[in-house]
This record gives C-alpha cells, structure tokens and sequence, in this order.
C-alpha cells in the first residue's frame, strides 16, 4: 500500500507542497511552512489542498454522483429575508441587514474592538427578540459579563459560552437548543478546533475545516453566523485567503487604537456593495454609530495652514469628504523620507513624479509625508488631485482655499482624468457648507457650487498661484 504522502502547509496563503522548504514558492514567505497530517480526499473537500505548487493533482472520477437538478436562470428569484440589527452602520456595511444562513468574517488588529461590536450586535437582535450566542475562545464567561455590564448590556437577551471545541458547540447548537438561534458568533475562528484533524488550533487546516463545517451550519440550520478573524501583521485575515472566499461577507474593522473612530470596512459582500464603510466612534459605553461621517473627519479642521486639501471621495454607496494633510520637507537624507498614513505609498511616488516631471516643482530631495486625517484609509485615484494640492501648497507655502473640495485622477502625463460620481460627490460637499470646488475638466456638470476646471497638473499649480517658498524668500 502506498505510503500517505506528507505535506507541508504555509500558514500565510495554505499553498501545500510536498517538501519542506525555507520560502513559500507560492507567496514567497519566509519560514510558514510547517508539516501537517496528510488525507485525502476529492478535490474541493474539506481536506484537499486549496492550491497546490506541484502540478501532479488528479481530477476525481464523477460516475457514481447523484443526479442534480438544473434550474433556469430566467426563474423567478427569492431573496433571503434579512434582520435588521438597528446599529444603523452595521446594517448598512452588510447591505441593509444581516441576510438568513449567511456567514461573515470580521477581520481586525487586536483591542481595535471587533468583541465589543460583536456583543453589541448580539445584544441588539437579542432585544428584538431574536436568539443569539456568543461563543468565545478567548475570553471566560465572567469576563463576557463585566463587558456586556461595562456596556450596559447586562439585561440582554444573549445567550454566552466560552468553549473552542466545534463538536461540541454544533452539538450543543444542533440538540441542545429547541430552536437554532437567529445569530451565532464565534469569537474567533483561530481558536476553535475540530477533533477530525490532528493539527493544532489556528493552523491553517484546522480554520478551513472550522470554517467549513460553520458554513454548513449556518446553510442547515439558517442562522446566520458572524466569525471573528485575526490579522496578521501585513493586514491580511490570519489563515489561508481560502475562508475569505468560503464565506459571504468579508468585513475588516479598521482604525488605530488611539484614535476617536472606528471604520468597518465590507472588502466582500454577496449582498451588498463592496467597500461600503460604517464609521463608529469609541466611547466607554462601547461603540457608537456616527450618523454624518464627513462632518466628523472635518471636524476641529484647521483652515489657516498650509498643505492641507479636502477631498471629496466616495465610500461604498455614499460621498464621504475628508482632509488630506501634506508636509514636505528639507531632507538631511542622502535617500529622502516617505510616509504615507491613509493612503497607497506607490500611488504618492507617483504623482511626486508627475509633479516633478511636468510641472518642475522639485521635490524629489524633499522628505513627504502624507496623512488622511481621522484614520481613513482611501483606495480611490479620484484623491490623486487633492494629493497634489496638499503637496503643492506645502511646497510653496500656499493655502488651498479652505472652502473647496477637490478630486481628479492624475494620468502620468500629468492629464486630469474624470471620475465616477461627480454630482453626489458635490451635492454632498454642497451640504457640509463649501462653495467651490476644483474637478477635472468636464463640461456640462452643474452645480451650485463655484467649479474650477482643470484639465492638467500645472494649470493646478497655477490656479493654487504658488512658486516654491524658498524662491520667494
Ligand atoms: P475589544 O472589543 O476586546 O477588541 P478586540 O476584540 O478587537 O480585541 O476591545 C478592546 C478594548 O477596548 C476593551 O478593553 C474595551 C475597549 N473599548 C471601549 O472601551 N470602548 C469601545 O467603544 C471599544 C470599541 C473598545
Ligand atoms: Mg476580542
């Protein structure tokens, strides 16, 4: 009989190999290779390989599998019915509620508060009358009720335990319950362990197989199911990428730890917008939904400095405004200094480049730095031209007219592109109170806001009427 064959599983990306090595051929890290119990079993099963960096995978014989039923695409379709928490934000990272049997991972940094949240959604549907469980492997029962009491949640209706055995969570869920219950959250998915494997908790096997098995839950007994995930130190979901695609919902909860705000992030979502954020300020008494999000990151603005810009960007569904605050600075350094907070660090050397490259301004033995105030982390190159005039008005020691929005997409020759949602991006800077804003050059937009077209980097140098300090002192 042939003789199982070992396997080596890296914990970063789940890529398995056949040997031992010192770097992941997949993902090219260093030293996540650690050798787990070998099965077998049909691809896509629970203990196939997920990607393999050998070619020799069979494909599995399907003669004795039962016969499925086709559907038409032109059916009419039924939508799961959903329940709506009333903590306004989460619901509408999800895509108006938590949708029946659905599954979702809350990815964070730890103490970020993805527990306080959790307990907070729990005691929310508990109060609507909903059956809800919390179940975590990290904290005692006692300390789950000195939280929920520091909340004031004490008189909830959720039902706690702490327990990491997953044979015996779906047992006591599966028979010892007389009803399933409408929200399950386990808290977290790295410390639960199922006896089937004999690799040890938070190993990549031993997620996916939990993971697994939870969906299949959730699918059977039409719970939804909320599992908490840890990151690992370059931002990713701890565990092979593998539980991302298994569940619905991917949310990431997003911020510093001294910062007054939080930002849930959906990155995934079957029912919903991806990138849909709900902001929740901290407080003693847990988190809080914040209703007007741009008024918050605007506010205590100080308007009378140079290098600071507001752009106008949109979050999932709605526009959010934000200030962007550059610094440049003489550099000491033969190689100069670039921090980014808030913001692609690739995207900022490009347009240095451009700005450098077509506009002459000369800041490549300058020292940048560039931050998104209130803990914002922006994807869109719609920022690029508030970037650009942050950077600039540093530079020259100009200010940005604290009354006007920005945004435009630079193209590297130094063209200002459009972007999408230009009115609602507008209307909402309307609202908060600016009168003018500098767009790409579009014609037929109309608002009642005083615009400034710009259709290349240097007619924003110009319109901004800077030449670098240095050169008018
Ligand atoms: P916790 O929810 O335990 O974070 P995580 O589960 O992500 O590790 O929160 C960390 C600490 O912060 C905890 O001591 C409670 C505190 N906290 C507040 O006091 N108020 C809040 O609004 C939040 C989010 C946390
Ligand atoms: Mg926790």
């Amino acid at each position: 009989m042939a003789r199982p064959a070992e396997r080596y599983i890296c914990q970063e990306c789940g890529a398995v190999s056949a040997k031992w090595s010192g770097k992941c051929d997949a993902c090219g890290q260093w030293n996540t290779l650690s050798r787990e119990p070998s099965r077998t079993g049909p691809p896509g099963s629970l203990h196939a390989p997920i990607r393999s960096s050998s070619s020799s995978q069979k494909l599995w014989s399907s003669a004795q599998g039962q016969v499925i039923e086709f559907t038409p695409l032109a059916g009419a379709a039924k939508s799961d019915p959903r329940w709506l928490t009333g903590i306004e934000e989460f619901d509408r990272v999800c895509g108006g509620g938590l949708v029946r049997s659905s599954v979702l991972l809350v990815g964070g940094d730890p103490g970020i508060g993805k527990s306080t949240l959790l307990l907070q959604i729990c005691a929310a549907l508990g109060e609507q009358g909903h059956g809800t469980i919390y179940i975590s492997g990290e904290e005692s029962v006692e300390q789950l009720q000195l939280r929920a009491q520091r909340l004031g949640l004490q008189k909830s209706n959720v039902l706690l335990a702490a327990e990491t055995s997953l044979r015996d969570i779906l047992a006591s869920l599966e028979s010892g319950l007389q009803k399933p219950p409408r929200l399950l959250v386990i808290d977290s998915i790295q410390t639960v362990w199922t006896d089937t494997l004999d690799a040890s908790p938070g190993t990549v096997s031993q997620v996916r197989a939990c993971a697994h098995e939870l969906v299949r839950f959730a699918k059977k007994s039409q719970t939804s199911v909320i599992m908490v995930g840890h990151v690992t130190k370059d931002g990713q979901i701890a565990g092979p990428r593998v539980v991302e695609h298994m569940v619905d919902s991917v949310l990431y909860f997003e911020g510093e730890r001294g910062d007054r705000f939080r930002i849930l992030r959906a990155v995934k979502n079957r029912f919903g917008a991806a990138d849909e954020i709900g902001v929740f300020d901290v407080s003693d008494a847990g988190l809080r939904t914040v209703a007007n999000p741009s008024a918050l990151f605007l506010d205590n603005r100080d308007k009378n400095v140079s290098g600071t810009a507001v752009f106008a960007g949109i979050e999932g569904s709605r526009p959010v405004l934000v200030e962007i605050q550059a610094l440049v600075a003489p550099s000491a350094l033969g190689t100069p200094r670039r921090a980014v907070v808030g913001w692609d660090a690739s995207r900022l050397a490009m347009v240095l480049a451009v700005l450098d490259a077509r506009c002459g301004l000369g800041l490549a033995a300058k020292d940048v730095y560039l931050n998104v105030a209130g803990g914002l982390r922006i994807k869109e190159p719609a920022a690029d031209l508030a970037v650009a005039a942050a950077l600039i008005s540093s530079h020259t020691d100009v200010f940005v007219p604290p009354d006007a929005v920005i945004f435009g997409e630079i193209s590297l020759s130094g063209a200002i592109r459009p972007v999408t949602q230009m009115e609602a991006r507008l209307k909402e800077a309307a609202k908060l109170g600016f009168s003018r804003a500098i767009i790409p050059n579009m014609a037929n937009l109309t608002s009642s806001l005083e615009l400034t077209e710009v259709d290349v980097l240097a007619t924003l140098v110009d319109t901004l009427g800077g030449e670098p300090a240095e050169q008018r002192r």
